[in-house]
């Protein structure tokens, strides 16, 4: 129930965009799941599935896959137990990968490369198969109302929260 006096504000989040040069745009909230889609029925046997970020450091990488099983030596901290084939395996030519629970800093241009069985030439002289821009918005707002001088908490690290006195005007908007 909200008193007439209360003010609501709503935040505007990004929307999804077109991308351009071929690049595929997902517009994917905070905190949930996005499945980056790639694939390509000219490819059956994987040998190298390696999926990068253009700002990403030397050597670093999002997500490795050889010899039938994921390797992640190479992945920052910040990945760990985030990344996962879709489908457990590359079978069918797709090389999707999940990404879990996303946050704000997870924005930026993914390239997935392959070398298939049998090439002999190396990762790096490969073309992307698959560039997606992945855009990762606030989460939708939290209403979060309390009567003056009332002490509240807030719920959680990823929040957008909207803090409002209900009994007076807005109070305030918090962005943490
Ligand atoms: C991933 O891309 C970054 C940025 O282009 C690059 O510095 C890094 O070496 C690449 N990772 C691998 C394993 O090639
Ligand atoms: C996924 O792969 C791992 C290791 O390759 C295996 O142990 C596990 O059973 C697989 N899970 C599913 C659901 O296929």
């Amino acid at each position: 129930m909200w008193p007439f006096g209360s003010v609501l504000f709503l935040v505007l989040v990004g929307s999804p965009v077109s991308g351009t040069s071929g690049l595929k745009t997902i517009t994917v909230k905070a905190g949930e799941n996005v499945i980056l889609p790639c694939r390509d029925p000219n490819i059956n046997q994987v040998s190298v599935l390696e999926w990068n970020r253009t700002d990403l450091q030397e050597n670093e990488y999002v997500f490795f896959y050889r010899s039938g099983e994921p390797f992640l030596a190479g992945q920052p901290e910040s990945f760990k137990n985030r990344v996962f084939l879709k489908n457990n395996q590359t079978k069918d030519g797709d090389l999707s990968v999940v990404l879990k629970n996303l946050k704000i800093e997870d924005s930026g241009t993914y390239k997935s490369r392959v070398l298939k069985t049998g090439t002999k030439i190396s990762l790096s002289q490969t073309l992307p198969i698959c560039s997606i821009h992945l855009v990762v918005s606030p989460p939708d707002p939290k209403i979060i109302s309390a009567e003056p001088g009332e002490d509240i908490i807030l719920p959680s690290s990823i929040c957008l929260c909207v803090l409002q006195e209900t009994q007076e005007e807005r109070f305030g908007e918090l962005l943490l």
